[in-house]
Formats: C-alpha cells, structure tokens, sequence
C-alpha cells in the first residue's frame, strides 16, 4: 500500500518551482482553472508556465491521492501485477506515473501521453532530477493518435482525462488504451454522478470485449446500483500551508472524492466485497453498504456475534472486505 501523500523527491521538485512564485497569482489561477472545469471546458485554460504551476499546485496532491488509492485497490486484488512499462495517458504534470512508481517498484519505462505542451514541460520538468522518472518519454499530441503509434505497455493508466473528451472519443479513447494495456488498465475520474456514469460506459465496454474487473467491483456483472443510487470512494490527504493559501482553506486536511475502475486481462484469483459507503457504527449491530458477488446490499453484523464485529469495526468506505456471514 502506498501512501497518499506525493513522494517526497516529487514535494521538493514542485516546492523548488514555487520559490518566488506569488500564491495570490496561484489562487487567481488555480480559480480561473477550476471555474472552467466546472463549466465542462476541460484543461484548455492551462496555457502558461504559471497557469501549469498554479494548476499542479492546486490539484496534483489530491489526483495523486486518487491514483495511489485506485492503484492500492488494484494491487490488493492482484498482488503478482509487476509491471516493466506504463503508458500514462493525459498525463498532465505527470501525477499517475509518480504514484505508480510508487506503487511498482518493478516499473522501468514510463512513456507520458498529452496535448496540453505546458503541462506537459512541467512533467519533464518535474521528473528531471527524479531517481525513477529521469528517463521518462514525452508524446506530444492528441493521445488517441500517439496510442496507435506506440508499442503494448503492462500498465495503462487514464487520470481525470476521460472527462475531457466528447463520448464518441471517450469510446475511442477506450478502445484504444485497451488495446495497448498487456496485463491492465486503470482508469479515475471526479467523483460525481457524471464521473461514475463515465467509468460506468467504459467498463461495460471493455467487459464485452474480454476485459476482468479487479477492482472496485467484486464481479464483472451489469453495476447492481439502480439510479439515482451511484458509486464513488473518497481519499483524505493533508493539505500543506501553500495549499491551503491557494484554496482559501481552513482545515489542514482535504478529501477528495473519485471513481475509478481497474481492469485486467486474466481474472483476478479472489475478489473481495467492497465497502461503498462509510458504514454505521451503531450499539447493538454495525451496518455497512457492500458490493458482493451477488449485487450490492446492507450488511448487518451484530455486536453479540463478537468476532465479526470486531472484524466490521475495521471496515472504512472503499475498502476491500470478507463479510462473514
Ligand atoms: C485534468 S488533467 C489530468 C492530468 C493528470 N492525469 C492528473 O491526474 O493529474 C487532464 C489532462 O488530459 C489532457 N488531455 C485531454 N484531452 C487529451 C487528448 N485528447 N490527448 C492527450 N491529452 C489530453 C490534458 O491536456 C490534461 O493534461
């Protein structure tokens, strides 16, 4: 399990960007960036060195939290995944392939996908001085075209890029990283309605064409949640002094919420029940909302059944679970 938390060669690269960089101009932009976001416009406004700065700075410490949570659920389910390449599509500053160095020590080559050339020299910029990411390879350009040009990867990861593109380049998109995953692919949106219904297409696409659940779901069956029912998890991370300056922010701490899907190519060897909400921790029973095998349902553990309580009380939102009944 890694920590959610940016390493730290990745906290001293980004903090050497931010001497002399003034954090109302930060919070200006990192604002502006946020607004359009809202507004469905994607990362278009990302234009500037400083417009990429303010941007990692505002953003990187809680995409890598959800990548490092969406990768921990991964290699909880597939603990033998010990991946030699991976393609990071829409990589932005850079954020999945830190957290999966982190994750795969077995991780040599890292090959970053991205459009937006700002963020883009921020990555390199970000990786030069890094022990694991020094020799990490650029693809400029739209990533759907640079994906049929590059060699398979063991490892494809999509972070928070899904959301940008129109449905019909979503599925094309999918296809296509699909096709270059040798062993998995892992995909994090935003968690909101329209983030799960987006990994919710996906996943139902790549499921017909042969791909295995390995996490957050315990099967590869039709989601059992019924609208306006949906699925998400939520990582807390510390929020630094510069952060909270930017954010306007009182609480040292932020939780972000996402939704991701990872899939493989072999069926995963056991899968476990999911916990898909913070469960309630009552005097006489604890209850918890799970997906199982056999859909999702409320869960019961009485307290007079000492064992599994105990076992419950360990339970947190996102985690991967052995209900005993
Ligand atoms: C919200 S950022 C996420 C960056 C990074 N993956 C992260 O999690 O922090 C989305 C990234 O996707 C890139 N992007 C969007 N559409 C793209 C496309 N068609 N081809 C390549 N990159 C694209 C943008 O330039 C941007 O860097």
């Amino acid at each position: 399990m890694i920590s959610p938390t940016l390493p730290a060669e990745l906290k001293a690269a980004l903090d050497g960007k931010l001497v002399g960089f003034s954090r109302t101009d930060a919070a200006q932009r990192s604002q502006k960036i946020s607004t359009t976001y809202r507004k469905g416009g994607g990362s278009g406004t990302i234009k500037s060195e400083a417009d990429a700065l303010a941007y990692a700075l505002a953003r990187m410490p809680a995409t890598y939290a959800a990548v490092a949570a969406s990768l921990n659920a991964l290699t909880e389910i597939v603990p033998s995944l010990a991946p030699g390449t991976l393609l990071d599509v829409g990589a932005g500053p850079g954020t999945a392939s830190w957290a999966a160095a982190e994750a795969f020590p077995s991780l040599q080559d890292f090959t970053l996908l991205d459009a937006n050339a700002t963020l883009s020299r921020l990555a390199l910029d970000l990786a030069r001085d890094s022990t694991r990411l020094a020799e990490c390879r650029y693809l400029p350009g739209d990533a759907g075209g640079n994906l049929a040009e590059v060699s398979q990867a063991d490892l494809v990861i999509a972070s928070y890029i899904i959301g940008e593109l129109g449905e019909a380049d979503q599925r094309k998109l999918t296809e296509a990283m699909w096709a270059k995953a040798r062993h998995a692919l892992v995909v994090i949106e935003p968690g909101t309605p329209a983030g799960y219904a987006r990994i919710l297409a996906l996943r139902q696409q790549l499921i017909a064409a042969g791909a295995f659940v390995a996490a957050p779901c315990p099967h590869d069956k039709p989601c059992p949640l019924a609208a306006p029912d949906w699925c998400h998890f939520s990582q807390r991370l510390p929020r630094s002094q510069a952060h909270r300056q930017i954010k306007g922010a009182e609480v040292p701490f932020e939780d972000e919420r996402f939704i991701y899907v990872a899939l493989t190519r072999t069926p995963p060897d056991s899968r476990a029940a999911r916990v898909l909400a913070p469960p309630d921790v009552g005097k006489a029973e604890i209850t918890a909302k799970l997906c199982t095998e056999d859909g999702a349902a409320l869960t019961k553990v009485p307290r007079r059944d000492k064992a599994a309580y105990a076992n419950a009380r360990r339970w947190r939102w996102g985690d991967a679970v052995i209900a005993e009944s």
